[in-house]
């Protein structure tokens, strides 16, 4: 956010506060986490403030596992999947003690405020810890679920929607030379976004998501219509938080319902969380590093940096997880009309 509305001095003062920042990757790991990373870490040298590298999420920062960052160390690292500082799941840090002895590392290292890159499971621990500690922390939405409330758009989601896009052409090519249905699973915990995207994207002939109600009549209407009518091949997206329990046991129930057509199922899996981040991610990570760099210096604290409509937004980070991303209403519109063509 800009300071257009302050005096100088008020924003050197301001600014003075802050000497050393840390900076960690937390969750599960998304494409574009590294360019969050590099643009963090150079924002801040170019603010004049030292950078420090927290490996392993919370649990590195309990255990102080830390490194110092300059701008070389984040060189070449723009285009890698995956995450330099690498990330954790951690309980320990869920515990007061296990945050006591996080507080203690940072102030040993001297680090006066933190970028927290990760999704609402992250947020929600330094939610907890601002509760009782002084050093100031501000997110970026890294997760390819793209389900946090206030942001368009997670680091990750682009890159793992392009994955998913490119797997399920190939699923069509070998899917079609045997007239045989495709229950591809795709993850998103419990929001369905990527599956719905995908789904549109790769013209599945039913897509099921838990945020539908309209799931079971539009499979069997494909099944009635759509297949056995025209003989076709068909790719059904089922998201994995879908509430008939995902891709296998809907398939298991299609297989029972209707032994004479030929089902297989494709769990897409990790594969969704690798690769190089696409350009569109790369870019968003990048300004959204350096507006959590200049949210710190302008003495922000527990919120999350978003982008909303292309611009930068900050959200305080107790709304971030405790309202839900809305599903694109009109992606599901789309996806109606055209399955009833079939
Ligand atoms: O939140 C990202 C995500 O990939 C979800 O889509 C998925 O449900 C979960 O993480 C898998 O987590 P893990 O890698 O710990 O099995």
């Amino acid at each position: 956010m800009s300071t257009d509305n302050m005096t100088n001095q008020e924003s050197s003062t301001k600014r003075k506060k802050i000497q050393k920042i840390g900076v960690f990757t937390s969750g599960g790991d998304a494409p574009g986490m590294n360019a969050a990373v590099r643009a963090v870490t150079r924002a801040a040298i170019a603010h004049k403030l030292k950078v420090v590298g927290i490996r392993r999420g919370y649990q590195g920062m309990i255990e102080g596992d830390f490194i110092n960052l300059k701008s070389t160390d984040v060189s070449g690292i723009m285009h890698q999947g995956g995450t330099i500082l690498k990330t954790a799941r951690s309980k320990e840090f869920r515990t007061p003690e296990g945050r006591e002895k996080a507080y203690q590392q940072l102030k040993k290292a001297e680090i006066d405020a933190v970028v927290v890159i990760g999704g609402d499971g992250s947020f929600t621990g330094a939610l907890v810890f601002s509760q009782d500690y002084d050093i100031p922390f501000v997110g970026i939405p890294g997760t390819i679920d793209n389900d946090i409330y206030g942001t368009d758009y997670t680091i990750g989601y682009d890159t793992a929607l392009n994955t998913v896009v490119e797997a399920v052409d190939k699923i069509k090519d070998t899917a079609r030379s045997h007239g045989r249905i495709f229950f591809v699973e795709v993850m998103g915990r419990e929001a369905g976004l990527l599956a719905l995207s995908s789904g549109i994207a790769c013209g599945a002939e039913a897509i099921l998501i838990p945020e539908s109600s309209d799931n079971g009549s539009s499979l069997n209407r494909f099944l009635a219509k759509g297949y056995k009518d025209k003989e076709t091949s068909g790719i059904v997206m089922v998201a994995e938080g879908e509430e008939a329990g995902g891709a296998m046991k809907i398939a298991e129930q299609v297989r029972k319902d209707h032994p004479d057509l030929d089902v297989r199922v494709s769990i897409l899996g990790h594969i969704q969380r690798g690769g190089n981040p696409s350009a569109q991610d790369r870019i968003a990570a990048t300004k959204m590093g350096v507006a959590a760099v200049d949210a710190l210096l302008d003495d922000q604290k527990s919120i999350m940096i978003g982008l909303m409509n292309n611009k930068i937004v900050h959200v305080p980070f107790n709304k971030a997880i405790k309202l839900n991303h809305s599903i694109d209403e009109d992606l599901i519109d789309i996806q109606k009309v055209l399955l009833t063509n079939q």
